[in-house]
């Protein structure tokens, strides 16, 4: 018999290289705490369940709470030796109350059911940061200055110049794909606030176990029944993973414009001086290394998808070690992703346009090309498709003189020539970018009267997920200090039926 706690059956211990090569405890540092409140709740549903006596887990639930402590405290260390931190927290209960008490505390439960457990209540807490990160950077991009809803920038399609479109319009682009990263993590919180405890290793157990009493007492939002299912399902991870993914390239994304459009051949936005580095050998750099290292981040968010994509795809159904590999990496990707919305909030925050070079290129790049042909349509009723090859001509034809639609008395001059003739003053106005911004009127368009109903919508959405995860973190904040006040009035000497007698009304007692 070796001194593991898993050690009854076996003669000879495992060898060094096999316990780093399976030791999971520098991951599991962040389950820590999800672990212990896991216990506290297991132990009072053993206690309220009579599956332990009173006494043992009057006990245990002491030995927890002190363990709580010292974790607060920053002082709970785990032990490589010991594998994971389930066993570890169990080794530490042991080596205070003894095996003939301390050894209950693992009774219909194993670490099957604990891991996933811990990982849903440590996930849940990321969504829920993930949404609040997204919803500051949301903020950030709708509270722009009335004077951006007429300060020009080139809008692109292909790279190449397009239309002229606001900065207000990019920033609530941005903030409306944001808002869908936020309902996909939502998503996600619905399908990994389920509980798993008390399916044990994959049967289930003969004892009576109350399920729902744990997943209240966790602030979960409902038990998952199957206890095959709940031991083996990795999908609310994945998905989570896929959200993560997403919202990265949704992050990149912006980031790409901010460091193309810093370049100096486009000098469209300068980023502050607080999120650039300068060059160690070239004087004249202002390099916006935030920005690239968002965009590059990206690749750590994509990459865990399809790691735990391809970790998952072989494991049948009941726990397999496989299934180990997939904290490491998906931890990688939660800091990557938090990290990059907090940065890129204070660098959004910081961003200067620069509206006269955004007309300047308009103009320089036929921005506007298509309000003649609009005018043409609309004031002298020709076919788009007729005007589209008007307009083009002229376009050719300033071109081949090394002109632009600045040039009006060449424009003037040449539509004459195509037999559509329009004054100078009407083609610099309908050539003018912001006047073509100021008349995209259509909803969801580019002029202010349509950014600023846009911008509503989204600041009514922004409310509504506000709300949600105000309410969502009250009910798992409460949930703890319920689980946590029934624990330290049974350690104290209360009875253990009539303190949860007293919380659970407090509890979310709507489990769906
Ligand atoms: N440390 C394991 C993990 O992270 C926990 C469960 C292990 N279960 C087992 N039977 N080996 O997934």
């Amino acid at each position: 018999m070796t001194d593991k706690l898993w050690g009854g059956r076996f003669d000879e211990d495992i060898t060094q290289d096999v316990l780093d090569y399976t030791l999971t405890v520098d991951v599991d540092v962040r389950l820590v705490f999800a672990d212990l409140w896991q216990d506290i709740a297991h132990v009072l549903m053993l206690g309220a369940g009579g599956i332990v006596p009173g006494e043992v887990a009057r006990a245990l639930l002491g030995s927890l709470l002190q363990l709580w402590e010292q974790n607060e405290r920053g002082e709970l260390r785990l032990r490589p030796e010991l594998e994971d931190v389930h066993f570890n927290i169990e080794q530490m209960v042991i080596e205070e109350l003894g095996r003939e008490i301390g050894g209950h505390l693992q009774t219909a439960r194993s670490r099957n059911d604990q891991v996933s457990t811990d990982t849903r209540m440590y996930l849940r807490r990321v969504q829920l940061d993930a949404v609040a990160a997204n919803l500051d950077l949301i903020g950030v991009l709708l509270a722009f200055p009335e004077e951006e809803l007429l300060a020009i920038l080139p809008g692109y399609t292909h790279s190449q110049a397009a239309q002229p479109i606001s900065v207000a319009f990019w920033k609530t682009a941005h903030a409306s794909m944001l808002l869908r990263d936020v309902r996909r993590l939502r998503d996600a919180f619905g399908r990994t606030d389920e509980s798993p405890l008390g399916a044990c290793a994959l049967a289930g157990t003969s004892f009576p176990l109350d399920r729902e009493l744990t997943a209240r007492l966790l602030g979960f939002g409902r038990v998952l029944s199957h206890a095959l299912d709940a031991t083996s399902a990795r999908d609310y991870l994945i998905e989570s993973a896929a959200a993560f993914a997403i919202g990265g390239n949704t992050l990149s994304r912006m980031a790409e414009e901010v460091v193309m459009w810093s370049g100096h051949e486009y000098s469209l936005v300068e980023v502050s001086d607080a999120y650039a580095t300068g060059s160690s050998i070239m004087p004249q750099k202002k390099n916006p290394v935030v920005a690239e290292l968002a965009r590059g981040r990206a690749g750590r968010t994509a990459g865990t998808l399809v790691q735990l994509l391809t970790m998952a795809k072989g494991v049948t159904l009941g726990y397999s070690c496989d299934l180990q590999e997939d904290k490491p990496y998906l931890w990688h990707a939660i800091d990557a992703y938090l990290s990059t919305l907090r940065i890129t909030a204070g660098q959004t925050r910081g961003l200067r346009f620069d509206s006269a070079r955004g007309e300047e290129l308009c103009w320089d790049n036929f921005s506007t090309a298509t309000e003649l042909a609009n005018h043409l349509v609309a004031e002298r009723g020709l076919a788009f498709r007729e005007a589209h090859h008007v307009s083009g001509a002229l376009v050719s034809a300033l071109l081949k003189r090394g002109a632009t639609l600045r040039d009006t008395a060449a424009g003037a001059e040449i539509l004459a020539g195509l037999g559509h003739p329009v004054a100078e003053p009407v083609l610099a106005r309908i050539f003018a970018p912001r006047n073509a911004v100021a008349g995209y009127v259509s909803p969801g368009g580019t002029s202010p009267a349509s950014v600023g109903a846009v911008r509503d919508e989204l600041n009514e959405a922004v409310a509504g997920h506000a709300a949600w995860l105000d309410e969502t973190r009250r009910r798992i904040g409460d949930a703890q200090a319920a689980a946590f006040d029934a624990a330290r009035e049974v350690a104290g000497g209360a009875d253990l039926g009539k303190a949860l007698d007293r919380i659970l009304p407090t509890l979310n007692g709507g489990l769906s």
